[in-house]
């Protein structure tokens, strides 16, 4: 097997909200650099927040944290789980993006449409949350567009 990889998973709030120009700029910019740097993920925009899951070598996964961290963009940055994993669950996605508009689908069983529950202090909760969300995503998004 290769190098170990990494995966973290944090919620945080836009200062300003997103309109599709600036997330369409955000994910440009995140996918041309995630590439360069062996990173995948997803990102999720819903009611102002954000919800992201990166994963690759730990390194780059923590010195794009760091960036992260400070971007002025948005804050209250949270990290819910840090982990190493076997292996990428968004293999295919330099940075898989779902704005959770008005469902074209219907939303799964137990669905939430606001992050709230990734809120909460309880850290199993927090976790069982990341899980479901990682699963609907993927789900979601079986066929890369
Ligand atoms: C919610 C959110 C998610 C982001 N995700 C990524 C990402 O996946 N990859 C990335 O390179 N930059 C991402 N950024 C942008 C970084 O914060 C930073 O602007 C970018 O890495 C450029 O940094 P640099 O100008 O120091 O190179 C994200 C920013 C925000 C607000």
């Amino acid at each position: 097997m290769s190098e170990p990889l990494t995966a973290v998973s944090y919620v945080s709030r836009a200062v300003e909200p997103f309109d599709d120009e600036r997330l369409a700029a955000l994910l440009a910019q995140s996918r041309r650099a995630n590439h360069e740097h062996d990173l995948s993920g997803m990102l999720l925009y819903r009611r102002g927040r954000f919800f992201q899951v990166l994963e690759g070598p730990a390194d780059a996964v923590d010195a794009l944290m760091a960036k992260i961290r400070r971007d002025p963009r948005h804050d209250e940055v949270r990290v819910l789980l840090r982990e190493q994993i076997d292996e990428r669950r968004f293999e295919e996605w330099t940075m898989g993006y779902e704005p959770i508009g008005v469902p074209a689908t219907p939303a799964p069983e137990g669905f939430r449409d606001t992050f709230d529950d990734l809120e909460s202090d309880d850290d199993d909760a927090s976790i069982r949350a990341v899980r479901e969300l990682t699963v609907w995503f993927r789900a979601r998004t079986a066929t890369p567009a």
